[in-house]
């Protein structure tokens, strides 16, 4: 008899409710308790920080999209945010609190769902003693070590569906648009559902880019007579010696990123005298029901993620390389992240049908 609990955090990913009904499921089926916490390790702190799951509560929710257990992008139990006397704010270590809490309950186990944020968390807490098995969760499919993260299919679906929807107009006022996506420091987003719904632009932080060069690739289609430039920018690309395009942080956050495709559009359009929109697609990305691949391989995360505890091998990320479900060390990808190859046949596929890369 094992009792396992469940934590979601930092940002939600469709595929988040997936990976807990079968985790739940998987973990009943041999008899354990499964509780779930809430609002991420933040409620660690709070009267009840559990929910116990049962079948009952996890039935019908493969299809739904966030998290039914709640999440926070401020629960770092190593940075706790609180506010002081004077009403200021500032962070704190509980981490202590939450292993004595672990104990208080006597969990055996944490599947922590999450992405690299989560995992440099989990590290820690692993050697605080916590036994852990991490679950990739992250629409920027950025988690060291991993081919895939649950929520990544669903966002480049829908980000596709907006681009081309966002394409008609763009040519029906023979404007230069400008779409902005998600995915913090890597260009996953933008470069899958870039080159999918055929922008002529795609800029990904890992290759910083240059107005000159965007220019050039809307005065050539210029004169080959089209008159509107599709471009789809990641919210963390720059250019070449330029700065990351912010919107503040705040206390225990990571920065918020975002404002790009304006800077873009406002800039290009001065200088090709087009007129120009830009659009941020933002949390429409992450919203909603999972795509049909996403609960699957939510679900198979899940579950194999009860495995590793069964067989007690602890301290495990499950991951999906080369199209099979494997196991790395949590602790050996904290502070990695995954960024777009710059040698991939996607980059390349990109250059060969003609999209300008920003370089
Ligand atoms: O990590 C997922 C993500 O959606 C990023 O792509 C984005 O930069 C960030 O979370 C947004 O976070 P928030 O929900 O705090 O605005």
């Amino acid at each position: 008899m094992m009792k396992v609990a469940i934590n979601t955090g930092g940002g939600d990913a469709p595929g988040l409710n997936a990976a807990i009904r079968a985790a739940t499921l998987a973990a009943l089926k041999r008899g354990w308790e499964v509780l779930g916490i809430k609002n991420g390790y933040g409620s660690l702190y709070t009267d009840e920080p559990f929910i116990k799951l049962d079948a009952q509560s996890v039935k019908g929710i493969t299809l739904q999209g966030g998290t039914i257990l709640g999440t926070a992008n401020r629960g770092n139990p190593f940075e706790m945010p609180y506010q002081k006397d004077d009403g200021s704010w500032d962070t704190k270590d509980v981490s202590d609190h939450l292993v004595q809490t672990f104990k208080e309950h006597e969990v055996d186990a944490l599947i922590a769902i999450g992405g690299d944020g989560s995992m440099n968390i989990a590290s820690r807490l692993i050697r605080k003693g916590i036994n852990i098995v991490g679950v990739p969760k992250t629409i920027d499919n950025d988690i060291y070590g991993c081919d895939i993260s649950l929520g990544f299919d669903t966002a480049i679906d829908i980000a596709t569906g907006a681009i081309d929807r966002i394409t008609t107009t763009a040519e029906s006022h023979q404007r230069l648009m400008v779409v902005e996506v998600m995915g913090r420091y890597a260009g996953w987003i933008a470069l899958y559902a870039g080159i999918a719904a055929s922008a002529d632009v795609v800029l990904i932080p890992e290759i910083p880019f240059s107005y000159d060069s965007i220019e050039e690739k809307i005065k050539e289609r210029e004169s080959n007579g089209q008159k509107y430039t599709m471009i789809v920018v990641a919210e963390g690309a720059r250019e070449k010696d330029g700065e990351l395009v912010t919107k503040g942080k705040a206390v225990g956050q990571e920065v918020q990123l975002g404002g790009i495709a304006d800077r873009l559009a406002k800039e290009l359009s001065e200088r090709t005298g087009k007129e120009s929109r830009s659009v941020v697609l933002g949390h429409l990305q992450r919203g909603g029901s999972p795509s049909t691949y996403d609960r699957l391989i939510s679900l198979r995360f899940g579950a194999a993620a009860i495995r590793c505890v069964q067989e007690r091998d602890f301290n495990k990320l499950v991951v999906l390389q080369n199209n099979k479900l494997t196991r790395i060390p949590i602790t050996s990808i904290e502070g990695k992240m995954k960024s777009v190859s710059l040698e991939s046949d996607t980059v390349q596929t990109a250059r060969d049908i003609g999209i300008c890369l920003g370089d």
